[in-house]
């Protein structure tokens, strides 16, 4: 059962996804409306709502502690909101348990914040764990699958090699390898680039985009990093206080008066290396 139902294979390269869909207007893939959640006192999310369209990658931009992973969480089902609801294509998911919500979750890939590897395991058996639970696929077909995917990331010929033999960069790059494993229609993504040094944190946010253009995936990018929304956002959320204050272009964020963006952009909340964000020019 290697072929999942939902799929469209007359799915062309370089054809994009509002293309695969029969060239109509790209319509809401995941909406999140008034999403409420606390945790004791302390209310994480207060009122979020978010719209991510077929094909687009959603950044969703805020400090530290600000609830940008709770939100993913909720938006994968990990977590259950106190009141508000969450859309895929029209299906509400926070009322979903047992195998509806393991079938719905089956379309999501996710990049987890630090990789979060099997230490155990290698390479190509942390890759292919997806298929090989999910779909039942073993041998050499695994090995074929794995091996693709491995070349999607830059890292073919790795698959033998142990976590602790690679490098922060490469962890990453398996940690996507993983999530594109079983052909996802959305890859979330919890800080892609923290606690990676400026070069391997541009590598990855290159394979992003190219891996946004190579599947066509919806996706949402969590990062606290303005580079990186900058390079890999199609538009940008601003998370503060519980709610998204902002949702635009980077040149719409840029020019804004709303009174959280500027501040977000006057602390700097760009990594160490990339203060100087809004002098530079890429992607312009
Ligand atoms: N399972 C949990 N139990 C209690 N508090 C939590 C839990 N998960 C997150 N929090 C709290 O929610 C807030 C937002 O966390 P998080 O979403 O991880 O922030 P970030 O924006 O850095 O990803 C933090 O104050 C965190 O301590
Ligand atoms: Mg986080």
């Amino acid at each position: 059962m290697t072929e999942r139902p939902d799929r469209d294979t007359t799915a062309t390269p370089g054809g994009g996804a509002t293309a695969r869909r029969g060239g109509t207007t790209a319509g809401p893939v995941i909406e999140v409306r008034d999403l409420w959640k606390s945790f004791g006192d302390q209310e994480v999310l207060r009122g979020i709502n978010l719209t991510v369209l077929d094909g687009e990658t959603m950044v969703v931009l805020g400090p530290s502690g600000c609830g940008k992973s709770v939100l993913l969480k909720h938006v994968i089902g990990l977590m259950k909101p106190d009141r508000g609801s969450i859309l895929v294509e029209g299906n509400e998911l926070t009322g979903l348990d047992g195998r509806e919500l393991k079938d719905l979750r089956m379309r999501f890939g996710m990049v987890f914040q630090g990789a979060a590897l099997f230490d155990s395991m290698t390479v190509g058996e942390n890759v292919g764990l997806p298929l090989k639970e999910h779909c039942g696929i073993e041998g050499d077909e695994l090995a074929d699958l794995v091996e693709g995917k491995l070349g999607m990331v830059g890292l073919a010929g790795a698959s033998h090699l142990q976590p602790s033999e690679l490098s922060g960069g490469m962890k990453k790059r398996v940690a996507l390898a993983r999530a594109i494993a079983l052909d996802p229609d959305i890859v979330l993504y919890d800080e892609p680039t923290t606690g990676l040094d400026p070069i391997m944190a541009e590598q990855i946010n290159q394979l992003i985009r190219a891996l946004q253009r190579k599947i066509h995936a919806t996706s949402i990018v969590v990062t606290h990093d303005l580079h990186s929304a900058k390079f890999t956002g199609d538009k940008i959320a601003l998370m503060h206080e519980g709610r998204i204050e902002f949702v635009g272009t980077m040149d719409d964020l840029r020019n804004s008066d709303n009174e959280a963006v500027r501040i977000f952009i006057a602390r700097g909340y760009a990594s160490d290396h990339r203060t100087a964000w809004e002098s530079r020019g890429e992607r312009q």
